[in-house]
């Protein structure tokens, strides 16, 4: 097999909360979905992930955050890593050892960042070809949302419309840089349930049974231009507004999913009227909440208000935490250490 190390590598990762939803699946195989999405890639939350093909190792091994895995979210990963495998011609097992910085499966997207760097560490390990567009169609397969947490800033991730999906990825909108007050307050709330459906099987039950899953489905590219424009001028008094429509007709749905799919707390709740009444005293849009399938809210603003607001919701019962996050990179590869060449050779795709 070569020199020990030489078919490992590392990658790191940032989640991403979407401002247009992903929720329903044209291809439910390859997680190709029925809507294009928006999202931003957030700085200072990471998933660190390290993968090495072993030929000795008997079968796939996962670590994640100190402690050894089996069962369902093994057999993804060894799925998933079947992909690169039957890609490289090769039928080594591998050791897979991820550490997330933030909690695990909490409305956090960890799945976001933890297929986005799994696959962005199987592809250099094994060194395949390919750039990042093709890194982003690898990471959907694992999770929809991480086919945009390769790239950093604000990510269009394009439905596509080929028979096998092969057109869906994610390209990059605005940068990191393109907006540097801009700011996302993750608001940590007490006594999340932990997720007892993956989002993508809850998806296709809304899909077939929210009576309003096609009204949304006819708005949702106007509201996605309305978000783009608004990007680019840099606007939240035109951005915001749309991003809470956008939250809430995402929470109708599930509302009316049947059975019904309700992922916020009564302090979640909160934290959006808090948001309201923020921007209803200011006259203005200071602020726009909103929040994936899970029970914590993120709360957009811009740096000079970022500190009041979080002040403010932390101090609603039941929010255990709040951080101020700023717009984050794309994937990124540690070089192995004491290797003067890097573990990668991906090029931008
Ligand atoms: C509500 O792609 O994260 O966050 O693979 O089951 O984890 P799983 O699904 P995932 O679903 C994301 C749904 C969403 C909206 C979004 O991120 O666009």
């Amino acid at each position: 097999m070569g020199a020990p190390g030489r078919y490992s590598a590392t990658c790191v990762a940032s989640p991403n909360i979407a401002l247009v939803k992903y929720w329903g699946q044209r291809i439910p195989e390859y997680n190709v979905p029925y809507n294009s999405s928006l999202s931003l890639t957030l700085a200072g939350l990471s998933t660190r992930t390290r993968v090495t093909f072993d030929p000795d190792l008997p079968a796939d091994t996962l670590e994640l955050n100190g402690t050894a895995v089996e069962g369902g979210p093994r057999d993804d990963v060894r799925r998933f890593l079947d992909l690169f495998r039957e890609r490289a011609g090769r039928r080594w097992s591998a050791r897979v050892v991820s550490r997330n910085n933030f909690p695990t499966a909490s409305g956090m997207a960890s799945s976001a960042s933890g297929f986005a760097a799994l696959a962005g560490a199987a592809m250099a390990a094994l060194r395949l070809r390919g750039g990042l567009r093709i890194l982003s169609r690898y990471a959907r397969r694992g999770s929809g949302s991480a086919t945009r947490s390769i790239y950093g800033g604000f990510v269009y991730w394009r439905a596509g419309r080929h028979w096998d999906g092969d057109d869906s990825y994610a390209v990059p909108f605005r940068g990191p840089e393109h907006w540097p007050a801009f700011r996302d307050i993750a608001c940590l709330v007490a006594g999340a349930p932990v997720k007892s459906i993956r989002s993508q099987e809850a998806m296709q039950r809304s899909v077939a049974t929210s009576p309003v899953y096609g009204r949304r489905q006819k708005e949702l590219r106007r509201r996605l231009r309305r978000m783009q424009a608004a990007i680019i001028l840099r606007d939240p008094d035109r951005l915001f507004p749309v991003v809470m429509e956008e939250c809430d007709s995402f929470r109708e749905v599930c509302e009316t999913t049947d059975p019904p799919l309700d992922y916020l707390t009564p302090s979640s709740r909160a934290i959006l009227d808090e948001v309201r009444s923020i921007n209803d005293e200011a006259g203005r849009y200071l602020a726009a909440y909103t929040h994936d399938a899970g029970a914590h809210v993120h709360v957009f603003t811009t740096a000079p208000y970022a500190r009041s607001i979080a002040r403010r919701l932390g101090a609603l019962r039941g929010v255990t935490e709040t951080r101020i996050l700023r717009p984050g990179p794309g994937v990124r590869w540690i070089p192995r250490a004491g290797s003067e060449d890097p573990a990668v050779e991906l090029r931008v795709g």
